[in-house]
């Protein structure tokens, strides 16, 4: 049996740092509104000549050294963003460009919005286990800040830019376990950008909540878990309220979940590949453990993965 093992990860933020104090002088806000309702308090905001390729660079190139690896070996690349540098080239062609790869490997973008990362994570898996790809850079890469209407402070004041990169690798041990997709356009309204980022903020929390704690709940009942195997959740860092209300559900105490909100904002298709990175580098994440990722986003698109770390 073939399975893809996460052997590398690498994340990269902006250096410039907008805090909450920051943004009361921008818009109509304050701190404690910010704080209180979604769990933030600052967010990276990328450089005027920074673009989500160039996020996704530093962040690949880290998670290139952790993995131990040379760029050559990379046969397939994958970033979710929604937020690339332009409409064509994709963001993985313009990536493996700045990689300097030339082995002829294949490079497409995924476009699943705040769902990105879980969709190109289990895109890759596919690959793998389908023989057709051996050593998969995923990447999550995302400039937000250029898609907000920093005008609205019902929206400019949730969202964050980075990126975070992992490198899969093909493995006769687990590995990625299992993952879930779906998605519903009938919700298509409800979170959109066009071209600057609006949602209707109470209806999508709702929804947030009950589809994460369904996917979840559907992960676990097909490997027959319960929460209380799950050594560390690592959710999509939109809302911290939403993190909660979706860990209370599982049955998984605030401790076991990776949690950076407070300090990135939303980064979308960066935000778990950012979390990730942080729990591994800081010796949270062990071998053996069970990880459990779930995100949503725009379109609407949801998903959950488990991984045998
Ligand atoms: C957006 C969100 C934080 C708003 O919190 P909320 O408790 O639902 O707040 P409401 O929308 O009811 O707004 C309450 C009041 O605060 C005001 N308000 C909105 N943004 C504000 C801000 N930045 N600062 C101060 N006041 C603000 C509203 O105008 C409203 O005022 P009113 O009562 O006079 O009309 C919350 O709904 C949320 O997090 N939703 C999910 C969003 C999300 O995660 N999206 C991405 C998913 S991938």
């Amino acid at each position: 049996m073939i399975y893809s093992k996460i052997i590398g990860t690498g994340s990269y933020l902006p250096s410039k740092v907008l805090t909450n104090y920051d943004l009361e002088k921008i818009v109509d806000t304050t701190h404690d509104w910010i704080f209180s309702r979604s769990g933030i308090a600052e967010r990276h905001v990328a450089a005027e000549n920074e673009f989500a390729s160039d996020l996704a660079l530093q962040a690949s190139l880290k998670a290139i050294e952790a993995a131990g690896i040379t760029a050559d070996e990379i046969d397939l690349i994958i970033v979710a963003t929604t937020s690339p540098d332009m409409h064509f080239p994709g963001s993985a062609c313009i990536l493996q460009g700045k990689l300097g790869i030339k082995n002829g490997g294949a490079a497409f973008d995924v476009q699943a919005v705040c769902g990105g990362f879980v969709y190109a994570l289990n895109t890759a898996d596919m690959y793998i286990r389908g023989g057709q790809a051996k050593t998969v850079l995923v990447v999550g890469a995302e400039v937000l800040s250029r898609m907000l209407d920093w005008n609205d402070r019902t929206t400019c004041v949730l969202f964050g830019d980075g990126a975070g990169a992992v490198i899969l690798r093909s493995s006769d041990k687990p590995g990625i376990v299992v993952a879930k997709l779906h998605a519903d356009g009938s919700h298509r309204n409800m979170l959109k950008a066009d071209p600057t980022i609006s949602m209707d903020g109470q209806a999508v929390f709702k929804f947030a909540v009950k589809v994460l704690s369904d996917v979840v709940e559907e992960v676990l009942e097909d490997q027959k878990l319960t929460g209380a195997d799950i050594d560390w959740l690592v959710p999509h860092q939109a809302n911290i309220r939403i993190i909660e209300a979706t860990a209370k559900k599982l049955g998984v105490s605030m401790d076991k979940v990776v949690v950076t909100v407070a300090q990135h904002g939303n980064t979308s298709a960066a935000s778990i590949p950012l979390a990730l990175d942080a729990a591994v580098r800081d010796g949270r994440i062990k071998p053996g453990q069970n990880i459990l990722m779930e995100a949503v986003g725009g379109g609407f698109t949801w998903g959950a993965v488990l991984i045998k770390w």
